[in-house]
Parts: structure tokens; C-alpha cells; sequence
């Protein structure tokens, strides 16, 4: 039996997660094959109102026992003075390095059908279709020293970015066995030429990447500005923490909307943690207009990476693929004046979808 952890956390979180369980109950259902089952626990801000801590003991226990972590979101406006150790946030930190959860993958194209959604021109847009690769567990989140000290004027927060050859390297071939399923094509992203961390992230890159992938460097302040430019000069681009949670966002406009991008967590064993490129919306939250497809593709990625079913993600991509042509869109996507589906039936559309 493997154990998949469901965790809805804060704001948006549990309304797109009830969308992707229905989905996920609808499959187990009809295929005798997979033997899964679901533990739901309260994460981020939902537990720190339950049990004080963002994240208990026992529900990373459980994560990393499980094949595969389903994350909503976490966090929003009502934990945001909590001191940063604290946060919400942490539950997501915390479960990414204690499970050695270093390779995000996050994939963005666009789907022709959505090209008017884009804030880009069709013309830039259309055909778009990238993956980034980022370093998850490292990098000036996790870099020591950090901290905030001090009164008054001499009052001081100070982080640090560092990484090693190994973490450069693990993440470096990930993105190479990625470049190698789609065009063979890699850029990696840097700022070489102000900081020593990324001199070395680029010394390694340049020792790892094998010569049939063709393989080329960018400044990060520059890689923003070519995603908007031309985005489909890109295939993978392979970045570091901070970089690549910058980078993400950018992209997810090129398809149309953050509501879109999904995102697998992945380490060395099996065990990944799928779960959308967006937050919590707190200003969305509760109107029942939030958009589920990030959170159902990170189900699909889960079927795909963690739960040995590819068919499945196959077919989950292929049903949300049908309802984006067949018109259908939530509030996120769908033009001024124009008619938008809630949640729910966003929900309700896949599962016609994948009924077909
Ligand atoms: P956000 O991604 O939550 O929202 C940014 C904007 O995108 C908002 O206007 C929101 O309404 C919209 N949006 C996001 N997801 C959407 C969806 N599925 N459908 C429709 N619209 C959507 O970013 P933020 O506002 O900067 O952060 C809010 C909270 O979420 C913060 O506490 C932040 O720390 C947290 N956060 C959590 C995660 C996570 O849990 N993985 C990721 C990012 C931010
Ligand atoms: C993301 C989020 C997280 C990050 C936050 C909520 C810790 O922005 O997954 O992109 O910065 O990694
Ligand atoms: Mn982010």
C-alpha cells in the first residue's frame, strides 16, 4: 500500500485540494491496480491555529514515510507578524529539506487555446514551453549565517548564499536527464559577475553537462527580461533557490495565469512533493473563484513521478487539456466581461473529461 499525505494548508489551499481529491477518489475507484491511501493533515497557518507550530513532528514522520506529499498552500495575512521561524511558510521549508526534496521541477507553456490569456503578444507567447529546474534546499534560504539582531538604528537582518559543488552538481545533472527528454537544450541562470556563489555554480555546471546538450549562460536580471522577450528561446533553465522562485512566477504568465503551474518536489528516493507554483491568494480566498488546475497537473506530476502511473498523469494532463479548448475557464483566465466557471465546476469539468 503506498501512503500519499495530504496536506490543503491556508486560503486557497483546502478549495483547490478538494477539487484534486475528488480527482484522485474518482481514479482509485475505478482502477483496482493502485493500491494508495490518503492521510490529511493540517499544515502552515491551520496548524499553528490548532497546535502552535506550523508543522507537527508527527505529520513529517509521516511524510517521510509516504510515496508521495500533496501541498495546497500556506500562509497569509493573519500569521504575517509572526517571527520568520515561525511562519507558515516554514511547514513547506521544513518538509522540503527533511525530505531531501532538492530538484523543483516547474513546468510552463502555453496552451494554444489560452494564448489570449497571456499578457505577452500572441506572437511572443504562442508555442512557449519551458521547464525550470530549481535548487530547493539550499541557497540563500537554507545558507547559515542568517538572522535578525540588534535595536534601533543598529537593528540588522542578514542572510547568506552559498552552495556547495555537490548541491550545484545533483541539481545540475537533473536538469541535464530533463534537457535530454525534451530538446536537449539548457540555460543556466546566474549572477557570475557580482557573486562567488554563482562562480561556482558555473564552474560546476560547465564540469557537468554532458557535450550533447547544448548548453548556455544568462545573468538572472537578463534571463527575466528574455522570458518576457522571447520565452521560446527556453527549453529547461537550471537555477538556484531564490532565482528560480522569481523566475517561476514570471514564466507562469506566459501561460496565462499562476493558477496553471504545477510543481514536483523531487530527491533521491521516490518520495516527491507535488504541489502549485502559487500561494495561499488570500485575496481570493473564499469566493470560490480560485483556480484548481495548478494543484490537479501536481496530481498528475505525482502519478507520473512518485506513484509509478503515468498513464494517469497522461491522462489527467489530457482531460485538463480539454477543458482549456473546450472554452472553459476560471476567473484567472478568462477575458474582461467575459463568463467564468467557479471552482467547483472547473472540478466538475475534468472529471467529465477524464469520464470521456
Ligand atoms: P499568491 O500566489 O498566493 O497570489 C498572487 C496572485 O495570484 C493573487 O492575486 C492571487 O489571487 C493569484 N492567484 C494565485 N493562485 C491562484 C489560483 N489558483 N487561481 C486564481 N488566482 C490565483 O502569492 P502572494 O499573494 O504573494 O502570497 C500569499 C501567501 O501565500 C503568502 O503568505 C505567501 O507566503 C504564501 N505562498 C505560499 C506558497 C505555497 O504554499 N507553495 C507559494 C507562494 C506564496
Ligand atoms: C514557492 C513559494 C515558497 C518559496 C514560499 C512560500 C516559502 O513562494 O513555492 O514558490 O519561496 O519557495
Ligand atoms: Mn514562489
Amino acid at each position: 500500500m503506498e501512503k500519499v499525505i495530504v496536506l490543503p494548508g491556508d486560503g486557497i489551499g483546502p478549495e483547490i485540494m478538494d477539487e484534486t481529491l475528488r480527482i484522485l477518489d474518482w481514479i482509485l475507484e475505478r482502477d483496482s491496480d493502485l493500491e494508495i491511501e490518503t492521510e490529511e493533515y493540517d499544515v502552515g497557518g491551520a496548524s499553528i491555529d490548532k497546535f502552535d507550530t506550523p508543522l507537527r513532528s508527527e505529520v513529517l514522520e509521516a511524510a517521510l514515510k509516504s510515496s508521495a506529499i500533496l501541498l495546497g498552500a500556506v500562509g497569509g495575512p493573519r500569521w504575517d507578524d509572526l517571527p520568520v521561524n515561525h511562519r507558515p511558510e516554514q511547514a513547506l521549508l521544513k518538509l522540503r529539506k527533511e525530505c531531501g526534496l532538492y530538484a523543483n521541477l516547474r513546468p510552463a507553456r502555453v496552451y494554444p487555446a489560452l494564448v489570449d490569456s497571456s499578457p505577452l503578444k500572441n506572437e511572443r507567447a504562442s508555442g512557449a514551453d519551458l521547464l525550470i529546474v530549481r535548487e530547493l534546499t539550499g541557497g540563500l534560504y537554507f545558507s547559515l549565517p542568517r538572522g535578525i539582531e540588534g535595536a534601533g538604528e543598529n537593528r540588522r537582518g542578514y542572510n547568506t548564499l552559498s552552495y556547495s559543488r555537490e548541491e550545484v552538481k545533483r541539481i545540475t545533472e537533473v536538469a541535464v536527464d530533463a534537457a535530454r527528454q525534451r530538446s536537449g537544450r539548457l540555460t543556466s541562470v546566474d549572477k557570475a559577475n557580482v557573486l562567488e556563489s554563482s562562480k561556482l555554480w558555473r564552474e560546476v555546471v560547465v564540469d557537468t553537462v554532458p557535450s550533447d546538450i547544448e548548453l548556455n549562460h544568462m545573468y538572472v536580471d537578463n534571463a527575466a527580461m528574455q522570458l518576457v522577450l522571447e520565452p521560446r528561446q527556453f527549453d529547461v533553465i537550471v537555477t538556484g533557490n531564490m532565482f528560480g522562485d522569481i523566475l517561476s512566477d514570471i514564466a507562469s504568465q506566459i501561460s496565462g495565469s499562476i493558477g496553471l503551474l504545477a510543481s514536483a518536489s523531487l530527491g533521491d528516493s521516490k518520495l516527491g512533493m507535488y504541489e502549485p507554483v502559487h500561494g495561499s491568494a488570500p485575496d481570493i480566498a473564499g469566493s470560490g473563484n480560485a483556480n484548481p488546475l495548478a494543484m490537479i497537473l501536481s496530481l498528475a506530476m505525482a502519478f507520473r513521478y512518485s506513484l509509478d502511473a503515468p498513464d494517469w498523469a497522461n491522462k489527467i494532463e489530457a482531460a485538463v487539456n480539454r477543458v482549456i479548448e473546450t472554452g472553459k475557464r476560471t476567473a484567472d483566465l478568462a477575458g474582461e466581461g467575459e463568463d467564468f466557471l467557479s471552482t467547483r465546476e472547473i472540478g466538475d469539468a475534468v472529471l467529465d473529461e477524464l469520464a470521456e
